[in-house]
């Protein structure tokens, strides 16, 4: 998977080192000329193998500690002879034990990456580690035991989480049994994790006896019972009014902060979104930014938030910058940068003065407001 951009960084690097191995040497004699070129080889062979450690070191260090590392993930269907393009090289990290929300508009590849991630699909290119599996490099039995005991899934659909004709307690004892857990340890589980979820008096009724919010809490417990280290939520609050989906909400962070599981959960509700701390968009199958909120206290001791928006640089050094910064100053094609001391200023490339065959070359500074994008260095 890893075979293009691999090959890609260490010949071209070799490169580099063929160019400084091979520099010109003045040969006084034949036998200096040939020990001076063996010399040169032996260099050059070093320098490339060195390079080559180096890249590999890169290449196996990249999110090396993170529970989910995607590393220039690719999805493409192909339906009625038509790609679709669903993931276009998305690059993520996500740490052990974080809540993270997942935004972006219909379409953009939430689901595509969320399926990955839960195992029930495969990458077209790149590659994918979760909790130190290779997601790509699994057998088929690899998968099972990773589905069953690695993630765990919550659907936007109630009915797709929770069998019917079970009660709330025999949903949440049900994967326990596949995985052989003693049937003692399944009951008092099971009726601990419907505590947690809020959910503890629901335990003996039947899903079609439950509100719509104790189905999706059901959900969460249910997917929460082999003890998952990840938890995956697809839109979990899609279906539901607004307060209920408070109270799942609720419910993942206090499995997130009780039992400790990383969650990554996909909304579109910006009420959901606003309450985690590190918010991942998602614009065209990449990652394209990303809102940290910091709690705070201000002068009279009051607790505060303050959120910043991040645009993402991927390790290609590649950043997308958000289109409602970008039309209003008619930006296409090209931009020019300058490089501050702090910051690089982001600015319109200049139409051409008539008859110089130059690009415009106004002084960037003598246009106060008018450049996209600053950022700290
Ligand atoms: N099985 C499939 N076959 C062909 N195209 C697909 C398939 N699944 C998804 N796509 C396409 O891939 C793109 C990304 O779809 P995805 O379901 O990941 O979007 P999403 O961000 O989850 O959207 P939504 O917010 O509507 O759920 C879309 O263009 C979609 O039409
Ligand atoms: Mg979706």
């Amino acid at each position: 998977m890893d075979a293009t951009p691999g090959n890609g960084k260490t010949t071209g690097s070799g490169n580099a080192a063929v160019r400084a191995g091979a520099s010109p040497a003045p040969a006084a004699s034949t036998a200096q000329a040939a020990s001076t070129a063996q010399a040169a080889s032996t260099a050059q062979a070093a320098g490339i193998a060195e390079l080559g450690a180096e890249f590999e070191r890169s290449r196996t260090s990249y999110g090396a500690d993170a529970m989910i590392a995607c590393d220039r993930l690719v999805r493409i269907y192909a339906a009625d002879g038509i790609e679709v393009q669903a993931l276009q090289g998305l690059d993520l990290l996500i740490a052990e034990g974080e809540l993270t929300a997942v935004v972006g508009a219909s379409g953009s590849g939430k689901s595509t990456l969320m399926n990955i991630l839960a195992g029930l699909d495969a990458p077209t290119a790149g590659s994918v580690r979760v909790a130190g599996n290779d997601l790509a490099a699994m057998s088929v039995s690899d998968r099972v035991a990773y589905r069953r005991h690695t993630v765990g899934f919550v659907w936007q659909q109630t009915a797709r989480n929770l069998l019917p004709y079970l009660t709330a307690r025999q949903n949440v004892v049900m994967p326990m049994r596949f995985s052989g857990v003693p049937r003692r340890k399944r009951r008092s589980r099971a009726m601990e994790l419907l505590e947690i979820l809020g959910v503890g008096h629901c335990a003996e009724r039947r899903p079609a006896q439950l509100s719509g919010g104790e189905q999706q809490r059901t959900a969460i417990a249910t997917a929460l019972a082999n003890e998952p280290e990840l938890l995956l939520a697809d839109e979990p609050t899609g279906e539901l009014d607004s307060a209920t989906a408070r109270d799942v909400f609720g419910a993942l962070q206090s499995a997130n902060a009780r039992l400790g599981v990383t969650v990554l959960v996909v909304t579109h509700d910006p009420a959901v979104s606003g309450q985690v701390r590190r918010t991942i968009a998602i614009r065209d199958g990449r990652t394209a930014s990303e809102t940290l909120r910091r709690a705070g206290a201000d002068e009279a001791g009051n607790a505060t938030q303050h959120a910043v928006e991040y645009a993402v640089l991927d390790r290609a050094g590649r950043l997308q910058l958000p289109r409602e910064m970008v039309e209003p100053l008619g930006m296409r094609d090209r931009v020019r940068l300058e490089a501050e001391p702090d910051h690089i200023g982001v600015w319109p490339d200049e139409p051409q003065p008539p008859g110089t065959g130059e690009p415009g070359t106004g002084e960037p500074g003598a246009r106060p407001g008018r450049h996209a994008a600053g950022g700290e260095a």
